[in-house]
């Protein structure tokens, strides 16, 4: 989600605000809202995209100097009016934007229900205006009771709050992104500097645990104990022109740099920190698994299979085009559509198939209210937030830990599971921090193929490092599973075709895997190794891109992480069109 505030000295903060939220869609844009304050407090918000926001705004007056307003990516519950931000208290005195999860809301919603707060939508958002109006009518000052109310909150939030007949905006900040624009005749906040970039580059960025308090004439940052804390102001070095992007070049890199914390996301509030059971608000026990999906969906699903073969339970991954040309007995099966989107035709009509014929359905999606959601028995979220460029990345990764977490609550997670999905983030954030990607695409730039290999959990790999390579350079890239190309590929390796080979850990899997990287180095294949040195295929590799050590499962995650660096690096050599790749679309709704 996104959210943007704005106090200005003129009377243009309704339409500031709504070009901030026109900035920020890229964060989520499922339903948007504004509220202005002046002595009354005015509210409009839509489920849909900006332009139902704009159409709700035209010919009304909502007045005010003094602003908030939201662009929406569903989390709790799904895309309507009532579940747009912002949201409101009882008095409708109070109002509130929300970008994060408040993982103890339920039982705030509980104290406040208890106390006569009627709810209104289904977010956990709304416990904030309630709290907030407690306070106020406990004789707090204004912003006592914002800072009471948001001292309440477990999880992650970037808030702001305005409240009727004061003349400011309250923020704070835990583990949400939150931004103050500093102009002459306004101030604004938002959850990235589009929002405001056309307007002034100076900036101050807010830190966890800080509040804000914006007026007319001041802007003050204090910490969690009222303290006063002396903010650095800092220019933005780019122009307004790169806005929407957040300074990358490509939507598809920036989602790529996304992956900490989106999967930092799909962990929230599942997992204890001591291990046991994983609360996934799915309630399933399958004998057997079947996964149907699409494109870079398929091969998340694909390793979903090996994750449940580890943990005993069978599991295959089919084609959604092919499963509902040449269906499998479902026989008692869970079946599993893995879909980004929710919207893809084929993964719809292969569930379809399924459900007619008797099997119990369950949805692995991105999108809050799509149609997978609706159709399906059950759903679990990925939580990865939106993804704009054509080619998946932050969601392949957030399908990957969404199947690896439904398969701990079938078996149970212990600690060591625990750690290593708690890692998993910083692990990424690593990989992307010292990644040598670009300098190997430059190295191999012209040669004629690009060929992929891995074995187990790296074989999907193999085939999504191949498709993102192929889908958005437009070269000739093809994953195998390591220990087919003897059987046939082997035919195409040249001293023109660098072969990458996933190669983590220092079993059985990896011992196999270094003698395909010979055979291919012997008939002078130059080749890439992704390790993470537990192993000796560095030394039949020409370049490495290592990753951090780290249990077999995530390890697939990181190494994928790679791959799709190396594959934007080579498309953007090649000046392709990255985030719209020629003949490609985002969601493919024909069969
Ligand atoms: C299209 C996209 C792919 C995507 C596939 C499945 O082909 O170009 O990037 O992987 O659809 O999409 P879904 O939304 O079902 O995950």
């Amino acid at each position: 989600c996104g959210i943007v505030g704005c106090v200005g000295r003129r009377d243009e903060t309704l339409s500031t605000l709504v070009h901030g939220l026109s900035k920020l869609e890229y964060r989520g844009y499922d339903s948007a809202g504004v509220a202005l304050v002046d002595d009354d407090l005015d509210v409009v918000k839509r489920a849909g995209e900006l332009d139902d926001l704009r159409a709700a705004l035209d010919g009304r007056s909502v007045a005010g100097r003094v602003g908030i307003g939201h662009t929406r990516w569903s989390t709790h519950g799904p895309p309507t009016d009532a579940n747009a931000h912002p949201h409101r208290d009882c008095s409708e005195r109070v109002a509130v934007v929300h970008n994060g999860i408040i993982e103890n809301y339920e039982e705030l919603r509980a104290e406040l229900t208890e106390a006569g707060h009627e709810f209104r939508s289904d977010t956990d958002s709304e416990v904030v205006p309630h709290l907030v109006e407690d306070y106020l009518a406990a004789g707090e000052e204004t912003e006592a009771a914002f800072r009471r109310a948001v001292s309440r909150l477990e999880g992650s939030y970037a808030i702001a709050a305005v409240v009727a007949g004061d003349d400011r905006v309250f923020a704070a900040r835990e583990d949400s992104p939150l931004v103050l624009g500093l102009d002459d005749d306004a101030y604004y906040l938002a959850s990235d500097v589009p929002a405001f970039r056309e307007f002034t580059d100076r900036v101050v960025y807010l830190e966890d645990g800080e509040f804000a308090v914006v007026s007319a004439d001041e802007w003050r940052v204090t910490d969690a104990d009222g303290q006063v804390r002396d903010k650095a102001v800092d220019t933005v070095e780019w122009s307004p022109e790169e806005t929407g992007k957040s300074g990358y070049d490509h939507f598809m890199l920036k989602e790529i740099h996304e992956q900490p914390r989106s999967l930092r996301q799909c962990l929230r509030e599942r997992v204890s920190e001591l291990g046991g059971t994983v609360d996934l608000d799915v309630d399933v026990a399958p004998d057997g698994v079947q996964f149907v999906a699409c494109g870079t969906s398929y091969h998340a699903a694909f390793c979903g299979v090996s994750l449940f073969h580890e943990a005993g339970i069978p599991a295959q991954a089919f084609l959604a085009s092919e499963y509902a040309t040449s269906p499998p007995p479902v026989d008692g099966d869970l079946v599993v559509g893995v879909t980004q989107s929710g919207e893809t035709a084929d993964t719809l009509n292969a569930l379809r198939e399924a459900e007619r014929r008797g099997a119990e359905t369950l949805a692995v999606t991105n999108v809050v209210g799509s149609t997978v959601s609706r159709e399906c028995d059950q759903t679990l979220y990925i939580r990865a937030g939106p993804e704009i460029g054509v080619a998946a990345t932050k969601t392949f990764s957030s399908q990957v830990l969404a199947l690896a977490l439904l398969v701990l609550s079938q078996t149970g997670a212990s600690r060591q599971d625990v750690a290593a999905l708690r890692d998993l983030p910083g692990n990424v954030q690593q990989v992307l921090d010292e990644s040598n990607a670009e300098e190997i695409a430059q190295a191999y730039h012209g040669s004629d193929a690009y060929f992929f290999i891995g074995r187990g959990l790296h074989y999907p790999v193999s085939l999504e490092g191949a498709l993102k390579f192929k889908e958005i350079s437009y070269e000739h890239a093809e994953g195998f599973a390591a220990g087919e190309l003897k059987h046939g590929p082997l035919a195409l390796v040249t001293e023109n075709t660098p072969v990458f080979a996933a190669v983590t850990g220092d079993g059985e899997l990896a011992r196999k895997t270094i003698g395909n990287v010979k055979e291919v180095e012997a008939r002078g294949a130059p080749v890439v190794v992704v390790t993470d040195g537990r192993n000796d295929a560095a030394r039949y590799a020409d370049h490495v891109l290592e990753v951090p050590t780290s249990d077999e499962r995530t390890a697939a995650i990181l190494a994928n992480v790679q791959l799709q660096l190396v594959a934007y690096h080579a498309a953007d050599l090649l000046d392709r069109s990255i985030d719209k790749p020629r003949n490609l679309a985002k969601s493919v709704t024909v069969e």
